[in-house]
């Protein structure tokens, strides 16, 4: 990173350890994480957050049930089964926070007296409905006859004396942002919702609770614990330092990554992130974040995926089956980024086979057997073909402006377009055909040359979404060797033509995408 220069700041929301991740929960992590790695790739300094939440009645209900006290019950799950999970998805991130680490505590607790210092936090009585699934105060027009929407359970009467914040004073501020700044939420529907919400007339919110002890206790009133959200929505600055002297570790950190770039979440909680929190950071004189960006939902049978309506898929039953990198690439590429989708077996299984197994994999199983069978396994010397060249210099950029957009199935559209025009290249081309007669020897080296490069330049940029896989690819290219990992090579480079050096070796790798009938269920 250049001096000043800022880095590029990706969160996740932080998950819920009441349970086991599921495939809702890896949708976000994955898209933050091809983000990231795509950043990365454009050469940009990038830091990617990623944690759990662990205060409040959900998580402490559920340890309850279980028999064990909530810190153990954390414990376990992180350990056992968040970050396991993240590990076998490939999950890059650069920290993941806990919000029962001292770290998060304590920088919650000074930031909390701050506001209160300015006056923006007073005492008063809640009296209404809670929902503890969404772990919300909830109005009566959330409900349907007294049933949360998003859960289907009854919520509890709350009448507590707590306090409050005054997040109404910050209405009219955020339709102003809002206004000014329309990139900072998006879709444009998710923006809309915002506004529509936010000129209804919000309310001021209760940001303690008395009636459990699972939270951070408020400083000045020890009885009362700190509403988890907002203890929650807080984690995406302390992990980085907020409050610490400038001069600190904290504090530089803080400078070089905020604000945010993107605070990614599901649909489902959008409001916390597009209304409370900016609020939140405008008490606290912090700038906002530059976007929030609300993907839809996973369906099964219709509805919200989640594991309270035993409707929950483990990411493991889909890698078990098509390998992880498959997963990774199937719900950025089969759902528009902020749209809702199904999740069907039957269309995994035939993107899988048709544009996994069939053109990318093997495209490149085909090349290197050529090149082993025509060329004793050399890359040839470097040729040219202008109409590749050019058709991947739009597909660089345009799946560069695309991906950066968060619109992932726009990108991975590009790329995997790019990989059928090779494909028909090759089938054009016949280098089969072209073999049979030695004097074809320089037209068969060209063409053998053209798709190597080509194949190159696909490994590229599919490498944030399937680094492993693209990372056989690279080896079996033998461009380890020749041009360094893989993960160095930059977005903004791979049109450059001819990076593969002729004379390198080119191994058969293992088969990238195996047929789905070869592997064992
Ligand atoms: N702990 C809060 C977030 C606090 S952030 C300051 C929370 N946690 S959660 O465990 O319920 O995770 C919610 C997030 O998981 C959603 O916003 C979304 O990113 C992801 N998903 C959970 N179920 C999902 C689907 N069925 N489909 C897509 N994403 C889903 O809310």
């Amino acid at each position: 990173m250049s001096a000043g220069s800022k880095s590029f700041y990706l969160t996740t929301p932080i998950y819920y350890v009441n349970d086991a991740p599921h495939i809702g929960h890896a949708y976000t992590t994955v898209a933050g994480d091809v983000l990231t790695r795509w950043h990365r790739q454009r050469g940009e300094s990038v830091w990617f957050l990623t944690g759990t939440d662990e205060h409040g009645q959900k998580v402490l209900n559920t340890a309850n049930s279980s028999g064990a006290s909530p810190q153990d019950w954390c414990d376990r799950l992180v350990d056992t089964s968040w970050k396991p999970t993240w590990a076998s998805l490939n999950i890059a991130y650069d920290d993941f926070i806990r919000t029962t680490e001292p770290r998060h505590m304590e920088r919650v607790q000074s930031f909390l007296t701050g506001l209160k210092d300015q006056g923006h936090i007073y005492s008063g009585r809640y009296e209404g409905p809670y929902c503890i699934g969404c772990e919300e105060f909830k109005l009566p027009t959330d409900l349907d006859d007294g049933r949360c929407k998003v859960h289907g359970t009854l919520a509890e009467l709350v009448s507590e004396e707590n306090w409050f914040f005054r997040l109404s004073a910050f209405i009219p501020q955020l339709l102003q942002h809002y206004r000014d700044h329309p990139e900072a939420c998006e879709p444009t529907s998710a923006r809309n919702e915002v506004i529509s919400f936010l000129e209804s007339g919000v309310q001021d919110l209760s940001i303690s609770r008395s009636s459990f002890d699972w939270g951070i206790p408020v400083p000045w009133d020890t009885k009362q614990v700190i509403y988890v959200w907002f203890d929650a929505l807080l984690n995406y600055a302390t992990a980085v330092g907020l409050g610490d002297p400038v001069d600190s570790v904290g504090g530089k950190k803080f400078a070089e990554v905020w604000p945010p770039d993107v605070n990614l979440v599901g649909k489902d909680i959008l409001r916390f992130h597009a209304v409370i929190w900016p609020a939140m950071l405008m008490a606290a004189n912090l700038p906002l974040p530059k976007k929030v960006f609300a993907h839809g939902w996973l369906l099964v049978g219709g509805e919200k995926m989640s594991k309270s309506k035993l409707t929950g898929i483990a990411p493991s039953d889909i890698t078990d089956h098509f390998g992880v990198d498959a997963f990774r690439y199937y719900f950025l590429r089969a759902i528009p980024f902020g749209t809702d989708g199904s999740f069907s077996w039957e269309d995994m299984g035939a993107r899988y086979t048709s544009e996994l197994a069939n053109d990318f994999g093997n495209l490149a199983s085909r090349l290197i057997a050529m090149i082993e069978k025509y060329c004793d396994g050399v890359i040839p010397a470097v040729a040219n073909d202008e109409i590749l060249q050019d058709a991947l210099s739009g597909t660089v950029s345009n799946a560069d402006t695309t991906i950066v957009a968060l619109d992932f199935q726009g990108g991975i559209n590009a790329i995997m377009e790019f990989c059928k025009r090779v494909n028909g290249y090759v089938t054009e081309k016949a280098p089969w055909v072209l073999a049979k007669n030695s004097a074809n020897k320089s037209e068969l080296d060209a063409v053998l040359y053209n798709t190597a490069d080509s194949i190159r330049a696909l490994a590229v940029l599919l490498h944030p979404v399937m680094p492993a896989t693209t990372e056989i690819l690279w080896a079996s290219l033998g461009a380890d060797e020749s041009m360094g990992p893989i993960s160095a090579q930059r977005i903004g480079d791979v049109a450059r033509w001819g990076q593969l050096p002729p004379g390198s070796k080119v191994t058969k790798g293992a088969v990238l995408f195996p047929r789905l009938e070869d592997k064992a269920l």
